[in-house]
């Protein structure tokens, strides 16, 4: 065991690595910031041995690799990469773009035209417009099964299924998939299968991140993150991971260098040097003001229903506490609340028409995972791929003071009350 891996995580992430297999910056406090769109050979030779051993999992050897093009392999990039695989206790981790790229990639480099996905129904709205607009176009099949309903799946699962794809939680209900019965059904089905063929469990761990749950460790295959949310962690970054097997590395750095969707090394850095170091302090403080806004907006009458992991009628109570746990073992539900307004008392389009206009602490805006607590309405917003008409809110819980974020909710249900409901006569 390496000197850093008997340190905390949260330690680990405020330190980085000792010294990187990708680069000689042990001089350097913090890692440099690389920007060089193409390197020097010295000679045809070294030149030749860059491409021969792109996409290899780089062991330490002492020796940096050969660095050809930013775009097949860059060191910024190359330090926050093995970082990532470091935090999900995975083998081999590949950046993107964007979540969306890195979602679209780990999927397009294992999928083979006839293939097919099951994904569970609720999905982050674009992962649910990939889906249906654009994988039938590429000869992708794709079912979608409620990833819980273990019986159905059995029966559903055939030949051509390559992948159980999911959130947990998902965005935006908030709602668990058991990956441990997840996994139990995907072994039992591979041990009829070929390894080429093996049915793979991929799940998106935005919401938690990996603070708060380790998928691999919990049965995933792979894990995908939007870094853009509480990893990058102060809204200036659009960028995505995958965390895999180092089987399936080759493969998917040979995807991402034809696709080209790879990460800015400035923005690799941003997300190594302040979203990383910073990730632990910032869940923990918006954590504790997610808890208090969720037990308070679950006494509101003017609120119909609150989804929050960390109430005691969270439904799926105790799986949470299995599965959403911190790298000190504590319970951590997130900073994500998903809260429904009684239409009779409180109209929810007004009400977030209000907060928009007259608070401070709360800001009308979509993404998540920010330093500033965000409120939106995914039916007709994040989730508007799916047509479905619907009043719930999210709310993505930043680094406010709680009481001012609390203020700021009271007054805007209190401004946007029906007159029948003010003058008491809303029924529930
Ligand atoms: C759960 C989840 N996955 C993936 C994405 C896509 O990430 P990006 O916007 O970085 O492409 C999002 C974006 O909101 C998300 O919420």
């Amino acid at each position: 065991m390496s000197k850093k891996q008997q340190y905390k995580l949260t330690t680990r992430l405020v330190h980085g690595p000792e010294h990187s297999a990708k680069w000689d910056f042990s001089h350097h406090v913090v890692p440099p910031l690389s920007s060089s769109t193409t390197y020097r050979l010295d000679s045809a030779k070294r030149g030749a041995r860059g491409f021969q051993e792109f996409g290899q999992l780089v062991e330490d050897t002492g020796e940096a690799p050969v660095y050809i093009y930013d775009r097949l392999d860059e060191p910024t990039r190359s330090i926050l990469e093995g970082e990532l695989a470091d935090m999900e206790q995975g083998e081999a981790c590949v950046s993107f773009a964007s979540g969306m790229a890195a979602i679209s990639g780990i999927l397009g480099s294992i999928l083979q035209k006839g293939d097919e996905v099951i994904a569970h129904p609720v999905l982050y709205g674009c992962t649910h417009s990939l889906f249906t607009h654009w994988y039938p176009r590429q000869g992708f099949g794709v079912q979608r099964i409620d990833l819980n309903d273990i019986a159905k799946l059995k029966k559903q699962v055939n030949d051509k299924t390559r992948v159980l794809y999911c959130e947990s939680p998902v965005n935006p209900t908030l709602e668990l998939v058991d990956l441990g019965a997840l996994r139990k059904l995907a072994d039992a089905i591979n041990a009829q299968r070929k390894p080429a063929r093996k049915l793979l469990i991929v799940i998106d761990n935005t919401f938690a991140t990996p603070f708060a749950q380790r998928p691999l460790a919990l049965g995933a295959d792979v894990v995908v993150h939007s870094l853009t949310k509480n990893l990058g962690g102060f809204g200036t970054e659009v960028g995505g991971a995958v965390i895999c097997p180092k089987s399936m590395l080759a493969s998917l750095l040979l995807y991402r260098k034809d696709f080209g969707a790879i990460l800015s090394a400035k923005s690799a850095w941003a997300i190594l040097v302040y979203g990383l170091p910073t990730l632990a302090v910032r869940l923990k403080r918006q954590q504790y003001t997610a808890r208090k806004v969720a037990a308070w907006l679950e006494k509101q009458p003017a609120v119909a229903r609150v989804v929050y992991p960390g109430l005691a009628s969270y439904p799926q109570r105790k799986l949470a506490e299995r599965q959403l746990v911190d790298v000190d073992g504590d319970f951590a539900p997130g900073n994500m609340i998903y809260f429904e307004l009684d239409p009779k008392r409180v109209e929810a389009e007004r009400f977030v028409d209000e907060i928009a206009s007259s608070a401070y602490s709360i800001t009308l805006a979509v993404s998540l995972g920010h330093t500033k607590t965000l409120i939106e309405l995914p039916a007709s917003m994040t989730h508007s791929s799916y047509g479905k008409a619907g009043g719930a809110v999210r709310l993505s819980i930043g680094l406010e003071s709680p009481s001012d974020i609390l203020a700021d909710l009271k007054n805007a249900l209190a401004a946007t009350q029906t007159p029948a409901s003010r003058n008491g006569r809303a029924v529930r």
